[in-house]
């Protein structure tokens, strides 16, 4: 609990946003990137407070995603195109299959999550950063490779994989 209490704190200090129990509406607020609003990230382990640091949120689609939890690049063709790469480069699939329909870890085009919170990009976002307890290591910048603190997705390419993610998939663009 005192990691809450911290977290609370720190939210409080930032300004970003003091108010408890507003998770579930911060996805619909208004787009207002620049006013320095931030999402609350958590882990999807155990819904315990996720702190990511918000200078690795370096493209504007990234500063976007972190006011808003919307991802601007769900069917940009370019960003599709990239996140397909990252898919490849950081082995996404060899456990989840060239399409991401499923290979020796599930399938990800949806509509049906093993964590429902997959159906939302910010979800699946914390799943590619932090990983599960079921075999889903942590893919995000600094958490993959404790020897190599540069090693890892950071926001951009995780938002961009996803993107190709739902651009697989059965209509859900998870900025519902
Ligand atoms: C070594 C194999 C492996 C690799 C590599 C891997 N995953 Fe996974 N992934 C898994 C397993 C296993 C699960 C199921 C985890 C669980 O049940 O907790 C999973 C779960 C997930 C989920 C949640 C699915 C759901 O139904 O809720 C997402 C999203 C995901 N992976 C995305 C990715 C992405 C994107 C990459 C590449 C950056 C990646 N994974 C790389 C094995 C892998």
């Amino acid at each position: 609990m005192n990691k809450y209490l911290l977290l609370a704190a720190l939210l409080a200090t930032l300004g970003a946003c003091g108010k408890s129990g507003s998770d579930a509406s911060s996805n619909g607020a208004t787009p207002e990137a620049s006013a320095g609003k931030a999402i609350d990230f958590v882990t999807t382990q155990d819904g315990a407070p996720l702190k990511i640091d918000v200078v690795l949120f370096d493209t504007p689609s990234a500063k976007e995603f972190l006011a808003t939890g919307k991802n601007p690049y769900i069917g940009n063709e370019e960003a599709i195109a990239k996140g397909k790469k990252v898919f490849q480069m950081y082995s996404c699939v060899a456990c989840h299959g060239g399409h991401a329909e499923g290979a020796v870890a599930p399938g990800l085009i949806g509509p049906n999550f093993k964590y429902a919170k997959n159906a939302t990009n910010k979800g699946m976002f914390e799943t590619i950063w932090h990983g599960t307890n079921g075999g889903m290591g942590a893919k995000g910048i600094g958490l993959m490779d404790p020897t190599d603190p540069k090693n890892g997705i950071t926001p951009d390419e995780a938002l961009k994989v996803i993107a190709w993610i739902r651009s697989q998939g059965t209509g859900v663009t998870g900025n519902e």
